[in-house]
C-alpha cells in the first residue's frame, strides 16, 4: 500500500496518460457524459456491446476495450453501475474495487478512474475506497502476487479537490484486512497491541495497554482465564481520541473482540473450524481501523476504543470446564464451554468502557457461528439494549451498504444463561438461539449505557473471493463505524 498515491488530473478520459481508464455505465436509461463521447468517437461501439448484450452494464460486470479512437490510453474498462435508481455509495465501493482488483492482477503505475457525472461527495470518497481495497488481497506470502497496488490513482479533479477521505477510508479498511490476513503465529496479542500504540502514536491518540499485572489490578479474572491456556500473555488497549471541541463532550465506545487464534481451548474445536480463526480478532482489528480513519479525518468529536487481546490455547494451565470466574465488574460466570471465550473477553473490556464514562457503546465481534446458521455469511447481526441507537447503526451500515440485521433479544433469551452455581453461565441451553443467548450474556456487563453488538462472525472473513473483494478479511464495518463517528454529535443532540 506504500504505492497507491492519489493523484489529480486535469485531463480527459480521451488525453489522460495511464495504462489503462476505468469508466462506469449505467445499466439502464442513456449513455451519459463522456460514455456518449466515447461512444461517438468509436462509431456507436459501447451502443453497440449493449444493444447485443455483449455488455449490460450489471453491477460489477466489466468489459475491457484495448485502443480505442482518440484515447491515449491503450485500455479502457467499462465496469456496469447497475439501474441509475439503485446507485448509491455501496455500489459506488463495490464497483470500483471490482474495476481495480482486475487491473491490480498486473503491474501497472498509473490507472486513471471516472466518476459519474452526477456523483456527490459520499459516492466519490466510497469509490476511492474501493478502489484502494481492489488493489490488495491475501499474498501476503505468496513469492508472486495475486495483486499489484498501482503507483498512481489518478482522479479527475484539482490538487486541492482530491477525494482525500476515500484515500483514509481506503488506506484504513486495508489496514484492518492485514492485521486480519497475517497469520496467528505472527499476530499474537503483545504485537496486535504494539501496532495499534504505533498507530496510536502516527495519529495523535493517547494509547494505553494493560499488561497482565495491570489486567489483574484491575480485576479481569474473565480476560485473563481465557488467556491462561496460552504461553501468550493477553493484553487491553485503550485508544483515546479527542476531537470535540469541548472536553466534556460525551464519548463514543468502539469495542472490538480481538482472539488472536481461537482453537477453541479445551473444548478444542475440529480442524475445519480452526483452519480460519486466525480472524478471530476482527472486530479488534475493524475498530482500529475505524479509530486510525477517525483522527484522520479529524472527526470533532471524542471516542474511546477498547479491545480485549488474548490467544484461546488448551494449554497446561488452561481455564476449564465447571470453572467459576469472576468477572471486573463482580458477576460471576460458570464456564461450560471454553470455545465460548469471546463473550468472556468482552464482558471485561464492556466493563472498562462503562467505567470510562462511555455515553454509548458499540461492540463488534466474532461472537457466534450461530449468527452465520441464522444470517448467512454475509450480513452482520445486531443486538442492542437501546433501539434508538441500535437504528442508528442499522442505517449508517445501511448507507454503506453494509449487510446488517438485528436480532431480538427477548428476556427468554436471557434465562438460557442463569447458571445453578454462579450468577451466570457462558452458553445457553442448547445451541438454538446462539448469537442471542451470546448477545445477552454481554449486556449483564454494559450496565445501563446504551450498547449495540455487531456479530460480525459471517461478513469478517470471507472464505471465496467476490468480484470486488479477495478471499480472506474483507474489512466490513470499518465503513460502517465511521459513519456513525460522523453522525456522532448530530445524534447526541437529539437525546
Ligand atoms: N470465534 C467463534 C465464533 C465464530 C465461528 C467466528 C465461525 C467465525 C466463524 C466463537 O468463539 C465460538 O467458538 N463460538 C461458539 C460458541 C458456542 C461454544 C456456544 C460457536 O459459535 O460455536
Ligand atoms: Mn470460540
Ligand atoms: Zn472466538
Amino acid at each position: 500500500m506504500k504505492k497507491l498515491k492519489l493523484v489529480a488530473t486535469q485531463e480527459t478520459l480521451f488525453t489522460v496518460e495511464a495504462e489503462a481508464v476505468v469508466l462506469g455505465i449505467y445499466s439502464d436509461g442513456e449513455l451519459e457524459g463522456i460514455a456518449t463521447e466515447l461512444d461517438k468517437a468509436n462509431n456507436g461501439l459501447i451502443a453497440r456491446l449493449i444493444e447485443s448484450k455483449e455488455f449490460t452494464a450489471k453491477s460489477c460486470e466489466l468489459i475491457q476495450l484495448y485502443s480505442l479512437a482518440e484515447v491515449r490510453a491503450p485500455m479502457v474498462v467499462l465496469v456496469g453501475l447497475g439501474p441509475k435508481a439503485e446507485f448509491n455509495r455501496g455500489e459506488a465501493f463495490r464497483t470500483f474495487a471490482t474495476a481495480s482488483r482486475l487491473l491490480a492482477g498486473k503491474e501497472r503505475e498509473k490507472v486513471a478512474f471516472f466518476p459519474g457525472d452526477d456523483w456527490k461527495g459520499p459516492e466519490i470518497e466510497n469509490a476511492v475506497a474501493g478502489i484502494y481495497v481492489g488493489c490488495e488481497g491475501q499474498d501476503l506470502y505468496k513469492t508472486e502476487k495475486k495483486r499489484y497496488p498501482f503507483k498512481e490513482v489518478i482522479w479527475p479533479c484539482t490538487e486541492k479537490n482530491l477525494p482525500m477521505s476515500g484515500d483514509i477510508i481506503g488506506r484504513a479498511i486495508n489496514m484492518t484486512r492485514r492485521l486480519i490476513n497475517e497469520p496467528a503465529q505472527k499476530i499474537v496479542p503483545e504485537v496486535m497491541a504494539q501496532r495499534a500504540k504505533s498507530i496510536a502514536d502516527q495519529h495523535g491518540m493517547e494509547a494505553d495497554v494493560w499488561d497482565e499485572q495491570r489486567l489483574e489490578a484491575g480485576r479481569c479474572g474473565a480476560l485473563l482465564a481465557v488467556g491462561r491456556g496460552s504461553v501468550q500473555p493477553p493484553r487491553l488497549v485503550i485508544l483515546r481520541y479527542q476531537g470535540a471541541p469541548k472536553e466534556d463532550a460525551p464519548t463514543l465506545a468502539l469495542v472490538g473482540k480481538g482472539v488472536t487464534f481461537d482453537s477453541g481451548g479445551l473444548s478444542l474445536k475440529p480442524s475445519d473450524s480452526m483452519k480460519t480463526m486466525k480472524s478471530d480478532m476482527s472486530g479488534a482489528a475493524t475498530v482500529l481501523g475505524a479509530m486510525q480513519a477517525i483522527a484522520q479525518l479529524e472527526l470533532p468529536i471524542n471516542v474511546i476504543c477498547l479491545f480485549g487481546l488474548v490467544e484461546n490455547m488448551p494449554g497446561g494451565n488452561s481455564y476449564k470446564l465447571g470453572d467459576v470466574l469472576t468477572a471486573r465488574n463482580g458477576k460471576t460466570v460458570e464456564v461450560l464451554n471454553t470455545d465460548a471465550e469471546g463473550r468472556l473477553v468482552l464482558a471485561d473490556v464492556l466493563s472498562v468502557a462503562v467505567d470510562q464514562k462511555a455515553a454509548k457503546i458499540v461492540d463488534v465481534a466474532t461472537l457466534t457461528g450461530a449468527c452465520v446458521v441464522a444470517l448467512g455469511t454475509d450480513t452482520a447481526g445486531l443486538m442492542t439494549n437501546d433501539q434508538s441507537w441500535c437504528d442508528q447503526i442499522a442505517k449508517a451500515a445501511d448507507q454503506c451498504g453494509e449487510r446488517a440485521w438485528q436480532l431480538p433479544m427477548f428476556p427468554e433469551f436471557g434465562k438460557q444463561i442463569k447458571s445453578d452455581v454462579a450468577d451466570i453461565k457462558n452458553i445457553g441451553e442448547g445451541r438454538w438461539g446462539g448469537a442471542i443467548t451470546a448477545a445477552k450474556f454481554l449486556e449483564e456487563f454494559v450496565a445501563d449505557i446504551p450498547w449495540t453488538h455487531i456479530d460480525i462472525a459471517g461478513p469478517a472473513f470471507v472464505e471465496k473471493s467476490k468480484s470486488w473483494l479477495d478471499g480472506g478479511a474483507s474489512g466490513m464495518f470499518v465503513r460502517t463505524l465511521i459513519e456513525v463517528a460522523r453522525k456522532w454529535n448530530s445524534s447526541d443532540k437529539k437525546k
